[in-house]
């Protein structure tokens, strides 16, 4: 599967902003519609793992990288973690930003059912490159990354500079696509994301390679094993992953050691 969008080489951090720069207003309606809803389950997951069960966030600073719209760093914002969403695509972060500002709504004007009524004050929204980040070392309790790693022109440089301003003994995680292991999964999985998502870039974006995109950005992505492989080697410690949906999705984490 082929798009546009996605583009190996040196043109690789473009193409994503010129993607999430286009689909910015749909991202959230969109996510929802492909996931049944069970994006916003998987994200709670992460702020859970993140922040221990039960235990409040409060006093704990989050960086949220790959933000886009906002929805974990706004998580993270209500269990009371002070948290920076961090993304390079303005168009994101003004829909993030518009999310606070207008106390509960989505750009499309409805009710945001992920969203707190009235600006939430610890949180706030940076535009920088997950591969160039304007933070000192050492700087942050947790660091998350939501659908982000997978766009990364270089996911092993992005995990370094992850581990680079996280304090010792905290944790990094990541929520992404996986690859199912099942054989027999992986062939109705492979056809919703080679078939189904096209025809819904098509009809709520006007572009079929939008959401063509997802597939395409997959086949080099290391997925779940890869990626925890990948972070052992940059020396995370006790690295890991959970999945769902059979593996179709997964968090992966670890911890910069001490
Ligand atoms: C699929 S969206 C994820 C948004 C959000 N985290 C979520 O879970 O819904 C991926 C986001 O990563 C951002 N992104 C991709 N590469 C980036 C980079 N090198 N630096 C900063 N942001 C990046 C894109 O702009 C986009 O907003």
């Amino acid at each position: 599967m082929e798009s546009k969008f996605y583009q190996a080489g040196k043109h690789r951090a473009e193409k994503v902003q010129e993607l999430f720069a286009a689909i910015a207003r749909r991202y959230d309606l969109l996510n929802d519609i492909m996931s049944a809803g069970l994006h916003r389950r998987w994200k709670r997951r992460l702020v859970e793992l993140a922040l221990g069960e039960g235990e409040a966030g409060s006093r704990k600073r989050v960086l949220d990288l790959c933000c886009g719209t906002g929805d974990i760093a706004l998580a993270f914002a209500r269990a009371g973690a002070d948290v920076t969403g961090a993304d390079f695509t303005e168009e994101m972060l003004r829909v993030a930003e518009a999310r606070c500002g207008a106390g509960g709504t989505t750009a499309e004007g409805t009710k945001d059912l992920n969203s707190q009524a009235g600006r939430p004050r610890n949180v706030s929204w940076v535009r920088a490159d997950a591969l160039r980040l304007p933070f000192p070392d050492n700087s942050f309790d947790v660091v998350s990354v939501g659908y982000g790693l997978r766009n990364l022109a270089d996911i092993e440089r992005g995990l370094r500079e992850i581990l680079r301003v996280l304090k010792p003994g905290e944790r990094f995680l990541s929520l992404d696509f996986g690859k199912p292991e099942s054989t027999a999964f992986r062939a109705p999985y492979f056809g919703y994301l080679r078939v189904v998502l096209p025809i819904l870039g098509r009809v709520f974006c006007g572009d079929p390679d939008t959401h063509g995109y997802i597939l395409a950005s997959l086949r080099d992505y290391p997925a779940q094993k890869g990626i925890e492989e990948l972070m052992i080697s940059c020396g995370y410690r006790d690295c890991g992953f959970e999945e769902f949906c059979l593996g179709s999705m997964a968090i992966n984490y670890g911890v910069k050691p001490k």
